[in-house]
């Protein structure tokens, strides 16, 4: 029998009004695994992250994590069902320090952000302060800890993210084009970082379009075009699938290359 999956996105429909963005779309995330979700712009991707993390509630289908049922959970509350999250957009308050921003992903772990802040709880937040920083030295970030994070470079500022999303240790950890915006030294710092964080026992779900690093990174892909899958495999037989071909380059072009190939 195959082990309960982590996630699973059953059948499920979105519309954004009268235009079906998500339809009957069905996909798993098994324990453990790095699997790359992946489709030309506007296939609905960003929204199957924002449906998962309960940014929007589905029409139709349901979601569970780890065998359960998920779907109605509102979304502050979902991080409790181990799920968490880095953004297209870098969501980090720009004025605090990084060690105040990784503080800030503690706080599902919290009985609440209160006892983040109040003085009383002192050994309990000098404990978090040593693991968000414990968590900054393993990223190699322990140089930045006490500057604010607007003075810092955005490669930087993208790996601070990170540590912020997963010092909570969620289970899944869903990333929005984490390489997006970066030079060539920075895409291999983050490489690392995400390697690091897959070792330490978070299964990864990535949107990503630079292929090169979906391929170092993740060992599975499903392919979403106009919110239907269309592929689902190894990067080679994802490669080698006519619709998706079609779906990157147009038909005619992959029929082409289909030829000369
Ligand atoms: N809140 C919303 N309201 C209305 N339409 C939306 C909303 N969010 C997304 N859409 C539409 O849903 C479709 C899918 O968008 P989505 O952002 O999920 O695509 P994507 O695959 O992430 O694209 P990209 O690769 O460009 O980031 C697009 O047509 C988009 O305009
Ligand atoms: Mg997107």
């Amino acid at each position: 029998m195959n082990p309960t999956p982590l996630l699973q996105f059953d059948n499920v429909t979105k519309h954004f009004g009268g235009l079906a963005v998500i339809t009957d779309l069905s996909f798993d995330v098994q324990k453990g695994e790095r699997l790359a979700l992946i489709g030309p712009n506007g296939a609905g991707k960003s929204t199957v992250f924002n449906l998962i993390s309960g940014v929007y509630p589905i029409d139709r289908g349901r979601i569970c994590v780890d065998g359960v049922d998920i779907t109605n959970v509102p979304s502050r509350k979902r991080i409790y069902s181990g799920i968490s999250r880095s953004f297209q957009n870098i969501r980090l308050v720009e004025h605090q320090t990084v060690i105040e921003n990784v503080l800030l992903g503690q706080h599902p772990t919290a009985s609440s952000l209160v006892d983040l802040l109040h003085p009383g709880r002192l050994s309990k937040k000098r404990r978090w302060v040593q693991e968000a920083r414990e968590a900054l030295n393993q990223a190699g970030l322990t140089q930045y800890a006490d500057l604010p994070v607007g003075a810092l470079p955005y490669g930087v500022r993208k790996r601070v993210d990170l540590v912020r999303a997963v010092i909570a240790k969620p289970k899944l950890l869903l990333l929005d084009e984490p390489a997006a915006g970066l030079n060539p030294v920075e895409t291999d710092e983050l490489q690392r970082q995400l390697q690091d964080i897959h070792k330490s026992g978070i299964t990864l779900l990535v949107v990503e379009h630079d292929m090169h690093f979906v391929d170092q990174l993740c060992t599975r892909v499903v392919v979403i075009n106009f919110g239907n899958k269309i592929g689902e495999g190894s990067m080679k037989e994802i490669r080698q699938n006519r619709l998706v071909r079609e779906a990157y380059l147009g038909a005619d072009v992959a029929e082409g290359a289909q030829h000369a190939a």
